[in-house]
């Protein structure tokens, strides 16, 4: 990785190591000695975060002071594509770099299931699929492969891993949780965040993880969210069972050194925690140690109650450091003023300030931002965006992520076999949300192996539309059927009722009553209700939300691995009633395995 230094960034370093000749000076030191020179424009540009989709102008980065863009779900450069994403990124960097305080953006994505955002990217199982995986060696090599496909790109910040203990299934963020468990998050979390560590110790640059959303966003209670749902609702929770249940996921880590956590939508107990100083500052800095910077949600201050100018307010003192102000909503124009308003009228102290920004900067220091800004990927490691090495190892995430709950013996199959179902032939349902646009979307949406295409190279397989086919080609074998739920992300997905489709449920009662051994296998993001189908059906199998890689489904299917996934989360009769359920249908941790 080529990159090149601004000249001011350069003459400060210069500087700095002439004056401490023994040893380097301390990320801390360094970005103490740049916070003395900045202004109080050039601080607060450092705390704001723009949506590079809703900057007025580029020259607002350099105007302005920006200190970091994201790309949101959806935000991508015209053309998808690995140099377009480089180039995009290069040209915000070098606007950064002709501000006179010249110090560098640090550019945020969410590479939440590999760089999911950016087309022909490897797209690794969801949360959920990972956590069945149970495997902590996999996980720490889908974070170092992560890592690679996102500096292919340029971009220095993903944000992940979420670290979500989902307890109420109808949340549409179920998926973006590694299990229910505490301990199992933590794990998984762990695990990928090594990932990036590795590939940090292996490279020249830093790329930063971010681990949200702190703290509670799965554990709201139903109805208090958005549209009376779950997202975004209320956490009730005594500080007690916090520190003994979700806290240690964070404590791990930040012990361990993570660079950002971003703050959660969730109230906690009646209060935003975007708007908590108990929670930010006295909980997250103070009593966990972590000194990274705290990024807020996107247009997260604009749900602390009160009015937006009370908003900013709010939220800089109760600890946020960086702002994600994306732009949708209020003008960052004015959120910056505000800012400033508040430090003249004495409502933020200027200490206040520093912190964050030294936070932000030390941050970007540890990164390599500093030395080495603009991202200059090789032609080698820019082809590492979608690579084989990359779809292998999603393959193998993939099948161990699969969890067999049921086979009367019909699995595995060894001949072609009759294949349909909405996610037959369907990479964009595999895939789910936060997959090329912020909502997923269906079908052909970037490239992968479906479910059909595996089979069609393995055992073969014919896709039939229609239960008159079977009996036209006198098909008398099994039938492999792909159910389950059409892609969502956040608030869009949450859900009253957890009933499978209605489509799908007449398929499989219609396929017994004409005698069909039936394979059913179900794409979600969650546990649903699937007593009726479960019990018509010769063999279940749960392939969450897989990805690109459908091959990996039709390797457990054929017997080419004999299932090792279990369930990250209880799965009860009646999905609505969530990880508490006491009448459930298979426990935590349950999976079935093929005969030896
Ligand atoms: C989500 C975050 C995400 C951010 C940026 C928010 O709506 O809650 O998980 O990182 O947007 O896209
Ligand atoms: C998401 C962003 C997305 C935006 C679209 C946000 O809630 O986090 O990633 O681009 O909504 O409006």
């Amino acid at each position: 990785m080529i990159r090149i230094a601004p000249t001011f960034v350069l003459t400060f370093l210069v500087i700095l190591s002439a004056c401490q000749t023994e040893q380097a000076p301390s990320s801390d030191a360094q970005a103490q000695a740049l916070l003395s020179q900045m202004t109080l424009d050039q601080k607060i540009g450092q705390m704001t975060q723009i949506d590079q989709k809703f900057l007025d102008s580029i020259q607002d980065i350099s105007a302005l002071h920006i200190g970091s863009l994201l790309s949101g779900g959806g935000s991508h450069p015209d053309s998808n594509e690995v140099n377009a994403w480089v180039d995009m990124i290069q040209g915000y960097q070098r606007e950064a770099l002709a501000s006179d305080a010249g110090i560098p953006l640090i550019y945020g994505i969410d590479a939440v299931h590999g760089h999911s955002n950016v087309l022909n990217a490897t797209i690794f199982p969801h949360n959920i699929g990972l956590g069945a995986t149970r495997d902590a060696d996999l996980l720490q090599r889908i974070g170092y492969a992560t890592a690679e496909e996102v500096a292919a790109t340029g971009i220095d910040w993903t944000f992940a891993p979420c670290l979500a203990t989902p307890q109420d299934y109808r949340w549409g963020r179920t998926y973006e949780g590694y299990s229910d468990d505490p301990q199992w998050v933590a794990d998984m979390g762990m695990a990928y965040f090594q990932g990036f560590l590795q590939y940090n110790d292996a490279h020249e640059r830093n790329m930063v993880t971010c681990a949200k959303h702190f703290i509670g966003d799965g554990n709201t209670t139903f109805g208090t969210g958005i549209n009376n749902l779950v997202d975004r609702g209320n956490t009730e929770m005594s500080e007690e069972e916090l520190w003994h249940t979700l806290i240690p996921v964070y404590q791990e880590v930040i012990d361990a050194g993570v660079p950002t956590i971003m703050a959660s939508y969730n109230l906690w107990n009646g209060t935003k925690c975007h708007g908590s100083h108990r929670l930010l500052t006295e909980i997250l800095k103070d009593s966990l140690g972590f000194d990274g910077f705290i990024v807020s949600d996107w247009a997260g201050i604009n749900e602390i109650p009160g009015d937006y100018p009370s908003d900013v307010i709010t939220g800089v003192n109760a600890g946020i450091d960086l702002f994600m102000v994306p732009g949708d909503t209020e003008h960052y124009r004015r959120f910056i003023e505000l800012v400033k308003a508040g430090v003249e009228s004495g409502d933020i102290a200027m200490s206040r300030i520093d912190d964050a920004v030294t936070r932000i900067l030390k941050v970007k220091i540890e990164a390599g931002l500093m030395d080495l800004p603009v991202a200059e990927p090789t032609e080698a490691e820019r082809s590492d965006l979608g690579a084989e090495h990359n779809r292998q190892l999603a393959r193998e995430a993939v099948r161990k992520s699969i969890v067999m709950l049921k086979n009367n013996g019909v699995l595995p199959l060894k001949e072609e076999v009759m294949v349909t179902g909405p996610g037959a032939n369907n990479v964009g349902m595999q895939c789910g949300g936060w997959t090329i646009e912020w909502q997923g979307g269906m079908g052909d949406i970037t490239e992968g192996t479906s479910i059909l295409e595996a089979f069609e190279s393995t055992v073969g397989a014919t896709e039939f539309e229609h239960q008159d086919d079977l009996i036209q080609r006198g098909y008398k074998k099994p039938v492999v059927l792909v159910i389950g739920e059409t892609p969502y992300t956040e608030f869009i997905g949450d859900r009253v009722s957890l009933d499978l489709d209605s489509v799908d449920v007449q398929w499989v009662v219609d396929l017994k009553q004409m005698g069909y051994p039936v394979v059913t296998v179900l794409l979600s993001g969650r546990p649903m209700n699937i007593s009726e189908v479960l019990e018509l059906s010769d063999a279940f199998v749960c392939a969450w939300l897989p990805g690109s890689e459908g091959a990996g489904v039709v390797d457990v299917l054929t017997g080419d691995y004999n299932p090792t996934g279990v369930l990250p989360m209880p799965w009860p009769s009646r999905a609505e009633e969530g990880a508490a359920a006491e009448e459930l249908l298979f426990v935590r941790g349950f999976g079935l395995r093929y005969e030896e």
